[in-house]
This record gives C-alpha cells, structure tokens and sequence, in this order.
C-alpha cells in the first residue's frame, strides 16, 4: 500500500549533498509507488519550542505563528518521516534541531508517523564522528514509536556535489526502494 512519506531537508545548501542523498531517496521512493512530500527546513524561519504548554489546551495547535505552521498538516498526513541532513557542530543543523523540538505539540495532538529514516552526511575523515547524533536520533526514534527504517551515512564531503560517485547515494535510493 502507497505510504505518505514526509521527506525533511535540513539544510540550507540547495543542491548540495544532503540534497543529493534526498533526491535518490525520493526517487527510489516513488518507485516502489509511495508518495512523497518534500520539504526544506534549512531555509525555514523556524523558532524553538517555548514549553509553554499551549499546544496541550489547544488540541495540539502552536502559538507561534512561524514557518512551522505550513509544516503541521503535512506532520499529521504523514506515514514515515525521512531526515536528509548535513551535520552541523557534530549533530544536526539548528533549523532542523527547531523543527524537531516543535514536534513536541504531537503529544497532545498525536503524529500517526509509525517509521523513520536519516540520510545524514559531514565532512569530518573519521566516519565513527557520527555516532553520537545518529545514536540521538535512534533514542528520539524509539520514544515517539517509530521504527528506523535505516541510516544512510556519508562522510568526508564538505563541498557542494562532493558526494557525486558516493556508493551512499545508492544506499539512499535502495532505502526508499525498499520501503513496503
Ligand atoms: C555551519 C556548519 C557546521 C558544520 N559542522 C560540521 C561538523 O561539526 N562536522 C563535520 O564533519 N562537518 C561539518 N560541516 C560540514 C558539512 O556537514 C558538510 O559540508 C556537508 O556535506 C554539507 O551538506 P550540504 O551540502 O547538504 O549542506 C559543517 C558545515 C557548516 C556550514
């Protein structure tokens, strides 16, 4: 059965590497004839959750009026939702980091997303420099219930289009080929 795929783009580089694991993952993806939203968060004006609580006496609405507000109805139609993303500062991008914090309003109006997949690329040469955020990302997985689908990981790519050639590219497009 066709899946709602929520594709999240964390960073700002458009065509960059992030963009190209995206792009491989999408077109797999749609392949296996799933549907596939993507969306750009880098670029997105996206502010912190303030823990305030709002959401919690207003079925799940926000009170802050930013770029999150085009984000939530595609949150709520979507099946799986897929991170593409540059590592900034050994984790992921703040606007991303943001984007995530404001999923918080799904504990009191709940995501039906049931699995989760990271594409994830940095520049450092030391590949195990990842583990610590993709572990991160696997805890966070874990408590909102949704399954890894899978980690695509690349490393030593720093400038725009050095992932060309990268067998991760690949890997991307067999993660969303694979998705059933
Ligand atoms: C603000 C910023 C912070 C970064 N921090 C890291 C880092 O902590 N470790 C690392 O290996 N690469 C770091 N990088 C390099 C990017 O992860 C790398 O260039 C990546 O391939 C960019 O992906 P993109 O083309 O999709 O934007 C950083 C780049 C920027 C612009």
């Amino acid at each position: 059965m066709a899946k709602n795929i929520l594709l999240v783009h964390g960073s700002p580089r458009k065509g960059g590497n992030s963009d190209m694991l995206a792009d491989e993952f999408e077109r797999g993806a749609k392949e296996a004839g799933h549907n596939v939203t993507r969306i750009d968060v880098g670029r997105a004006k996206i502010g912190g959750c303030m823990a305030c609580e709002y959401c919690f006496s207003h079925e799940g609405e926000c009170c802050q009026k930013d770029d999150m507000q085009q984000f939530y109805p595609l949150l709520h139609e979507a099946d799986i939702i897929v991170y593409a993303t540059p590592m900034y500062f050994y984790n992921f991008p703040a606007q991303l980091r943001a984007f995530q914090d404001r999923m918080f309003c799904g504990i009191a109006k709940p995501f039906g997303i049931t699995q989760t997949a990271l594409l994830f690329c940095f520049e450092d040469k030391d590949a195990t420099r990842a583990d610590p955020a993709v572990a991160s990302f696997q805890v966070a997985s874990e408590y909102c219930k949704q399954e890894v689908l899978g980690t695509v990981v690349v490393n030593n790519v720093y400038e725009k289009g050095a992932i060309a050639g990268n067998p991760g590219l690949e890997e991307a497009y067999n993660l969303g080929r694979s998705i059933q």
